[in-house]
């Protein structure tokens, strides 16, 4: 709820798309229970290693970021590699080189790491479990956006990288189309590119809902993964689905909203 109320509030004043998808993103990295920022899994060696992306459904551009260690919002970097970059995707060293040219402060490794998810490391006891957080938004001037933030799979191979920062994967959003941010098991996304696969349905004229629940029923015929996704199309119109167990969501539009499986 209050990141569906950061992101609106930007909405109701006027604000763009991108920034209403980058701060109600920064309010999920900052909740512990969600598997992105504070409280992501811990990969092989213990340690987080965050993905994060924004793009612009206007220009098309993209920015992510991929195995970061010590940013705590890697949604704010990412929100930097779209519009003081030439590039779309920043990894490990450079993508932190470049935080700190842009004058964003590092934490310290271990503040990303809560006790809970020490404990799922240590005890190696952890169900698959995911938890990425996104978001997609249409502001007053037509424009579209999206954007993922993850910490990834539980014990992943360092360096590993899921579909979350992968533009067309995790995440797409065209002006033309629709947004969608996905969420699920990574290697599965990226076999169906789910996000841009949602979105040229949009395109081609399947309405919202259609065309999360033909992506989803793709990812499940083609995959032995799961996963889900949230969209919306340049009319406003929402679209989800999910094969995960559940998946937590919440929309507003002007006159309608709606809030599912958020829990207490
Ligand atoms: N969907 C998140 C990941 O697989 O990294």
């Amino acid at each position: 709820m209050r990141a569906l109320d950061r992101g609106w509030d930007i909405l109701k004043g006027g604000g763009p798309a991108v920034t209403a998808c980058e701060q109600a993103i920064i309010e999920l990295e900052d909740e512990p229970i969600f598997d992105a920022g504070v409280g992501s899994h811990l990969n092989r060696e213990g340690k987080v290693q965050l993905d994060a992306i924004l793009m612009d459904g206007a220009t098309l551009k993209s920015g992510a970021v991929v195995a970061v260690e010590r940013i705590r919002n890697p949604i704010r970097l990412a929100r930097l590699v779209l519009e003081k970059s030439e590039h779309m995707l920043l990894a490990g060293y450079g993508a932190e080189q470049f935080a700190l040219e842009q004058g964003l402060e590092f934490c310290n490794p271990e503040d990303l790491i809560t006790e809970r998810e020490a404990e799922i490391w240590s005890s190696r006891s952890g169900a698959a479990n995911f938890g990425t957080v996104g978001a997609v938004a249409l502001d007053v001037n037509g424009n579209l956006a999206s954007g993922t933030s993850t910490g990834g799979t539980l014990y992943k191979y360092p360096g590993r990288v899921g579909d979350s920062a992968l533009i067309g994967c995790g995440c797409y959003a065209d002006n033309e189309s629709s947004a969608v941010s996905s969420t699920g098991h990574g290697e599965s996304i990226m076999k169906v590119v789910l996000a841009k696969t949602a979105s040229d349905l949009v395109a081609a004229g399947k309405p919202a809902q259609a065309a999360a629940e033909a992506v989803i029923a793709l990812m499940s015929r083609r995959t032995a993964g799961r996963g889900g996704l949230i969209l919306l199309d340049r009319h406003g119109r929402v679209g989800t689905a999910f094969s995960t167990s559940n998946m937590a969501y919440a929309y507003r539009t002007a006159t309608a909203s709606g809030l599912f499986d958020i829990g207490p």
